[in-house]
C-alpha cells in the first residue's frame, strides 16, 4: 500500500472510531434542518463572538467560516454594488436588475438557479471555498483559493482578455470564478461553480446561514483532507458538524500564507 493511500486509510479509521467513541454525528443532523439543506440554521458570529449583522460587513471584503462541516471553508463576501448585477461572459443570464437569473450547471449537466445573495443590493453572498478542479481551499498554513477584490486581468475559456474585480482565483492551477454570477467557472480547468451557501437575514438583521446547493464536494473533501483540517481546527471528528453558530475570519489572516496569482 502507497503512502497515501495509507494516510488514507488510518484518517478514516481515526475518524470513525472517534466518532463511535464519542457519539458525535457523523453526516447529518435531525433537527433544526436548513431549508435547503440537511443541515442544522446556523447564525454567524464575528470574530468577537457577537452577532453578525449585515452593516458590518464592508463592500469589497471576505471572510472564511466553516460550514456545513467544522473541516469544510466557506467564504462569505460583500460585492460592490456595482459588481452585484453584472454578467462578464456569454449567456447565464436573463433578465436584469432584481429580475435577474442566473442559470447554471454542475459538471454532470444538471442544471440549477442561482438565489443571489442578501442584504442591501443582495450584495452578500456566500460559497463553498473548496476549488472545484482538485480540491484547494483555504487552509492554516496556505491558501491558493483566494477572493481578489481589486481589478485584476485573466484569460477566458476562449483564450479573451477580460479584466474585472472581485473575482475567486484558485492559484492551483488557474481556474477562476465569479461571485456575482454564483461562482461559475470564468476559466481554468474546473468543471462546475463552487457549490452555494444560502443565506438570509432575521428580524436583527443578523446573517444566518440556511443551506447549500449546487454540487458540493464536501464528501470527497473530507476523505481526502479531512483529517488534517481536523488537526488545524483542533478538533477529534473530521465530520463534526458546525452546528447552529460558526464564527467568521478575516480571509486576509485566515492562512498564514496567501497565494496569489
Ligand atoms: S485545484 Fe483549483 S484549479 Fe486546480
Amino acid at each position: 500500500m502507497d503512502r497515501r493511500k495509507f494516510t488514507r486509510l488510518c484518517s478514516s479509521l481515526v475518524a470513525g472510531a472517534s466518532a463511535l467513541s464519542l457519539g458525535l454525528p457523523q453526516r447529518k443532523a435531525s433537527a433544526n434542518l436548513s431549508s435547503s439543506g440537511d443541515y442544522p440554521i446556523c447564525a454567524l458570529h464575528d470574530s468577537d463572538g457577537k452577532p453578525l449583522t449585515v452593516g458590518s460587513l464592508a463592500e469589497g471584503t471576505s471572510s472564511i467560516f466553516s460550514y456545513p462541516y467544522k473541516t469544510t471553508p466557506c467564504f462569505l463576501l460583500r460585492l460592490s454594488p456595482g459588481n452585484v448585477n453584472r454578467q462578464l461572459l456569454d449567456d447565464t443570464q436573463s433578465g436584469s436588475g432584481q429580475d435577474r437569473k442566473v442559470m447554471l450547471a454542475d459538471s454532470k449537466g444538471h442544471a440549477y438557479e442561482w438565489r443571489g445573495g442578501i442584504g442591501p443590493d443582495a450584495s452578500i453572498v456566500a460559497f463553498s471555498a473548496i476549488c472545484t478542479h482538485k480540491m484547494s481551499h483555504p487552509a492554516k498554513p496556505v491558501s491558493h483559493l483566494n477572493f481578489r477584490p481589486e481589478e485584476k486581468v485573466f484569460r477566458d475559456r476562449s483564450g479573451n482578455t477580460n479584466k474585472a474585480s472581485e473575482l475567486i482565483y484558485c492559484c492551483s492551477e488557474h481556474s477562476v470564478y465569479d461571485p456575482a454570477e454564483g461562482a461559475r467557472v470564468l476559466s481554468g480547468p474546473a468543471t462546475q461553480p463552487l457549490a452555494a451557501i444560502e443565506l438570509a437575514v432575521n428580524s436583527n438583521d443578523e446573517i444566518q446561514v440556511v443551506g447549500t446547493y449546487g454540487s458540493n464536494m464536501f464528501e470527497l473533501f473530507l476523505e481526502k483532507f479531512g483529517f488534517r483540517q481536523a488537526i488545524e481546527q483542533g478538533i477529534v471528528d473530521p465530520y463534526e458538524l458546525v452546528g447552529e453558530s460558526a464564527r467568521i475570519s478575516d480571509a486576509q489572516d485566515y492562512s498564514k500564507l496567501r497565494i496569489l496569482c
